[in-house]
């Protein structure tokens, strides 16, 4: 058997640390799902994509989302204190798309695609979203560029059926 390159022996010196861009296209190889997570207040409503998305625990039942510093999103999500993560059909391309910044919208701009509706915490749900995890905001902590965004889901929806959108190799897809 051959050793994996840069895998250190047991008990040997750690490696030369990664290099982020080599980290980026480990990180490309990984399938994800792709989720817009939302907030609102007053009428003001925001999102981003992400896929930096998972479950934490199921009683209570918690989520947790990685959110990089400089979103915009995140200072809403901060200060109105729920959010909501979407997780898309194979059908939702073109809002990944737009809350990811690729048409350059912004806010509440970027709800021009899509039927939304609103969430029992106020946050916006997307009709066609496999789920909606509707959260309050528990936690946020910050860990390098980026905020682990706790939340505890208050409230269930979505089709849960069809394909899902996915994320591969800086590519959408569906499974
Ligand atoms: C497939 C995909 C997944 C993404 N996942 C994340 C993520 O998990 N966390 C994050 O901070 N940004 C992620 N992004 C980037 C944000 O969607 C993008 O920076 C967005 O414009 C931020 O919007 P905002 O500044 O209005 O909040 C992802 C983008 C794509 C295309």
């Amino acid at each position: 058997m051959t050793a994996r390159p840069n895998f250190p022996a047991e008990g040997g010196l750690a490696p030369a640390p990664v290099p982020s861009v080599a980290f980026r296209q480990a990180m490309a190889q990984v399938t994800a799902s792709v989720h817009v997570i939302t907030t609102a207040r007053d009428g003001h409503r925001a999102g981003l994509t992400a896929s930096a998305v998972t479950s934490l625990s199921d009683a209570p039942p918690m989520m947790l989302v990685c959110i990089h510093h400089d979103s915009n999103t995140l200072a809403q999500i901060e200060a109105n204190g729920l959010f909501c993560i979407n997780t898309l059909s194979g059908d939702d391309q073109a809002v990944a798309e737009i809350f990811a910044g690729r048409k350059g919208l912004e806010g509440e701009a970027r709800f021009g695609v899509g039927n939304w509706t609103i969430a029992v915490t106020g946050a916006p749900v997307l009709a066609s979203a496999l789920n909606s995890f509707d959260c309050r905001l528990v936690d946020v902590r910050t860990m390098a560029t980026h905020r682990i965004v706790i939340g505890e889901v208050l409230a269930l929806g979505g089709s849960q059926d069809g394909p899902g959108l996915i994320y591969r190799n800086r590519r959408f897809g569906t499974f």
